[in-house]
């Protein structure tokens, strides 16, 4: 998959250019098999990198004084954006409102801090992330970026995969202004192919890799194909309401807590700060069980455990939406289905189903059905690697 989507970004680059890429590189997509809405607690995520799900970039340097980069998937519309080559006297700088080039220029930003040691250069962005669809398509180009970068100027390449990932992250923070967690671009850095990765979330982050390639089970991915546009201004609020209740059960961080410290102060938390707070302290529970289930080969398990995460985001901590609970209730009515949840930060997007081998067309099939209008997209998947550079 990687080289279809090269192929596309370099006939996207010749097309618009007129000259050949020399440099490119690759960041995955990712899906979170168990452990959301709990990075930015400072608890456990157990996400996976796409091994076909992926974001490309291609390009050269230039002899101009100007960078430019063209993309063939602008939600925006425009799919060129040209700024002069970051330095001290041209500082690249936030722009107020996102757009589709705001995580590129974050990460240009960020990868020298504006000293001007980046040269003036020309880039192609194409992808086989689905955009917007919880898959973590923003961590793919950041990543993508910061590699590709890496390939331009060897000199800057970064040998601490965390500072790499933080720096994406911050790119994240400052230019799309959304204050996520770590999760994405920790796993965009550092997947590996047939591994899952158990990431501790609490600063400085830490993974761990653990082998998910059992021939006998697989992942599917079904995309609900919508988007409410809820999900942008009710993600910084669940980070706000857990912070304050964390604060009120005198603990650094929600991972720190148990349920039964929450009950203790239950009569302190208004209901929201209290089952929002139940969801993370449950979750991180769930994701370490997962994993320990995932070691004994217990798909049944693992599978019940995405269940309950589901239930616990659709109930306490309210990022569902109606079109993602029919798509796991119908993953549910399936034989050789283990589990199925809500995968990402919700309100529209994906869900992730674990599912035996033999019972993969038959669950497609019954959510082509059962989904209104047809309109869910569903694909398998396996674990795929993190970002690396690619020849061109
Ligand atoms: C988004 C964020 C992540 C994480 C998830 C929810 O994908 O980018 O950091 O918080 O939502 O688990």
């Amino acid at each position: 998959m990687v080289d279809t989507v090269k192929e596309e970004a370099v006939a996207l680059f010749k097309e618009t250019y007129g000259s050949e890429p020399t440099h490119g590189a690759f960041a995955p997509g990712r899906v979170n098999l168990i452990g959301e809405h709990t990075d930015y607690n400072d608890g456990f995520v157990f996400p996976m990198a796409l091994h076909d799900k992926v974001c490309v970039l291609v390009g050269r340097k230039t002899d101009s004084d100007r960078c430019r980069v063209v993309t063939s998937a602008a939600v925006d519309g425009e799919c060129r954006y040209e700024f002069p080559t970051p330095s001290p006297t041209n500082p690249l700088t936030p722009a107020v409102e996102a757009k589709w080039y705001s995580y590129f220029l974050g990460v240009v930003a960020g990868f020298d801090q504006n000293r001007g040691n980046i040269p003036a250069f020309d880039v192609a962005i194409s992808t086989s992330v689905p955009l917007g669809g919880g898959l973590s398509s923003s961590a793919s180009l950041e990543v993508a970026t910061f590699t590709f970068l890496e390939e331009l100027c060897p000199d800057l390449k970064s040998t601490d995969l965390t500072a790499k990932a933080l720096a994406c992250q911050k790119a994240e923070h400052d230019y799309a202004h959304v204050p996520c967690g770590v999760m994405d671009q920790f796993i965009a850095t550092m997947g590996r192919q047939g591994n899952a990765l158990l990431i501790d979330c609490r600063a400085p982050p830490t993974g761990e890799l653990v082998p998910f390639n059992d021939p006998d089970t697989v992942i599917v991915v079904t995309n609900s194909n919508i988007k409410h546009a809820l999900g942008s201004s009710e993600y910084p609020k669940r980070r706000a309401t857990c912070e304050q209740a964390a604060k009120v059960l005198e603990k650094p961080a929600l991972r720190d807590c148990d349920l039964q410290l929450l009950e203790s102060f239950k009569s302190q938390l208004s209901d929201l700060q209290y089952r929002r707070a139940r969801h993370v302290i449950t979750e991180c529970k769930r994701t370490m069980d997962a994993v320990a289930a995932l070691r004994a080969n217990d798909m049944a398990t693992f599978g019940r455990l995405m269940y309950e995460s589901h239930e616990s985001l659709r109930a306490d901590y309210e990022v569902s939406c109606g079109e993602l609970d029919h798509l796991v209730a119908l993953a549910k009515e399936v034989d050789g289905v283990y589990g199925a949840r809500m995968t990402g930060g919700g309100f529209g997007g994906c869900t992730v189903t674990l599912v035996r081998k033999d019972g993969v067309d038959a669950l497609i099939k019954h959510i082509k059905q059962g989904y209104p209008e047809n309109r869910a997209t569903c694909f398998v998947t396996t674990a795929g690697a993190g970002t690396a550079a690619i020849s061109l």
